[in-house]
């Protein structure tokens, strides 16, 4: 319950206010150039204190790999890694101790467990997506060392505020000849942005949460993902669709609320004709359109992969609101004022890019894309 993957298997362990959090990854194949620096500058993208949206907790999410590289490379023995916790104030949530946070796991832990880590969430904690971020800057590595895949997440919306920019409103850009030019343009903006969002309006959704944090309250919004090289006869054809693994890894992150593919729910809205993504011939058969997101028969059709995820406003927030205490059973009003993000969406997409990275390559152990164990012989 703590792992994902089969070929592949990413197990995360590790609370908010323990000593440390981390991952153990294993099949991971040999011979992948791998430093510390790689997983380190993933963690940085998601780490508190990214962008002016992101929690004042002072974490520097410092990586220290304990076992399965050598020499720069990996050994396909067991990746383990871990991040220590250096900043925890226990304190600060010590008088929410018997009110469970609306929104939040704390109502369902205790029912389930008959307790539950009150001091920032414990397993459901955002922070314990450091585990995700972990095996996923490693499986992205596989990816772009093995294929050249490249896995690229941005906000789309914010609460209301839809941005302009999406792949649908420019699908031209991801095919386009010197598409690597506009595609790197396009992550500098992404990664310029407090939101993550490449959209000319994006200084519109960023007032939206101002208000929103004005009034102690917070956002949600829809994060768009795209897979570029990925191959064809990714996935399969029945209970293991490229689109069932994807959407279930991802609906597995803390706080997502839905996961489209390609159309997606826009879809229940086209005609047949319109939908459909008709073949044509240059120099390869080709999907002259992308409305399938890249999947099709759960198998990947070698388009680019296009998936929109849902995420829902941070759950802990300094409006009150109503709770019961556990203990008196009396109602009570409740103000979370610990140190929480107004909007999870920018430090959530690492997280998301990471589940897609470690899903795909899975797939592609299995599927005989990848060796499973050395990576000399796939490259060879
Ligand atoms: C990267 C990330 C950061 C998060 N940060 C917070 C936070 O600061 N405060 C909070 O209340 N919830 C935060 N969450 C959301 C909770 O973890 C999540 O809402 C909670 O576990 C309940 O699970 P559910 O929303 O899936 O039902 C974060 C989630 C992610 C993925």
């Amino acid at each position: 319950m703590n792992t994902i993957g089969k070929a592949f298997r990413v197990t995360t362990w590790g609370e908010s206010h323990g000593k440390a959090l981390g991952a153990v990854i294993d099949g991971c194949p040999a011979n992948l150039p791998l430093s510390e620096e790689d997983i380190q500058r993933e963690l940085d993208r998601r780490r508190p204190g990214y962008s002016i949206f992101s929690t004042p907790r002072r974490e520097p999410d410092k990586v220290e790999v304990l076992s399965g590289i050598f020499e720069g490379k990996t050994t396909g023995t067991p990746i383990s890694a871990l991040v220590y916790n250096k900043n925890q104030r226990s304190k600060d949530y010590s008088k929410i101790k018997d009110t469970p946070r609306p929104g939040h796991g704390d109502y369902t832990y205790y029912k389930k467990y008959g307790t539950y880590d009150y001091r920032g969430g414990g397993r459901a904690s955002g922070r314990t997506t450091i585990g995700h971020v972990i095996g996923g800057s490693i499986a992205k590595k596989l990816l772009e060392y093995t294929y050249n895949i490249r896995i690229i997440g941005y906000t789309i919306k914010v609460g209301k505020i839809k941005g302009d920019f999406n792949y649908y409103s420019n699908p031209e850009i991801f095919l386009s000849s010197n598409s690597n030019n506009s595609i790197n343009k396009i992550i500098e903006k992404i990664e310029s942005d407090p939101l993550r969002c490449p959209s000319s309006n994006s200084q519109e959704m960023i007032e939206y949460v101002k208000n929103a944090m004005e009034m102690g309250d917070s956002v949600g919004g829809i994060v768009e993902l795209m897979v570029l090289n990925l191959p064809s006869g990714v996935g399969n054809p029945l209970f293991s669709k490229l689109s069932g693994e994807l959407s279930g890894g991802i609906m597995n992150i803390n706080a997502v609320k839905g996961v489209e593919i390609g159309r997606g729910f826009q879809s229940t809205e086209l005609y047949g004709s319109e939908m459909n993504d008709e073949y044509i011939y240059k120099d390869s058969i080709q999907l002259k359109t992308n409305n399938c997101g890249g999947i099709l028969g759960g198998i990947s059709c070698g388009s680019p992969l296009v998936m929109r995820v849902a995420i829902k406003p941070t759950p802990s927030i300094s409006k009150t609101q109503k709770t019961v205490n556990l203990k008196s059973k009396k109602e009570e009003d409740i103000e979370i004022h610990g140190r929480h993000d107004p909007i999870i969406l920018p430090r959530a997409i690492p997280v998301i890019e990471s589940v897609v990275a470690i899903v795909l390559v899975d797939l592609m152990i299995r599927g005989g894309f990848i060796h499973p164990c050395n990576l000399d012989i796939n490259k060879k």
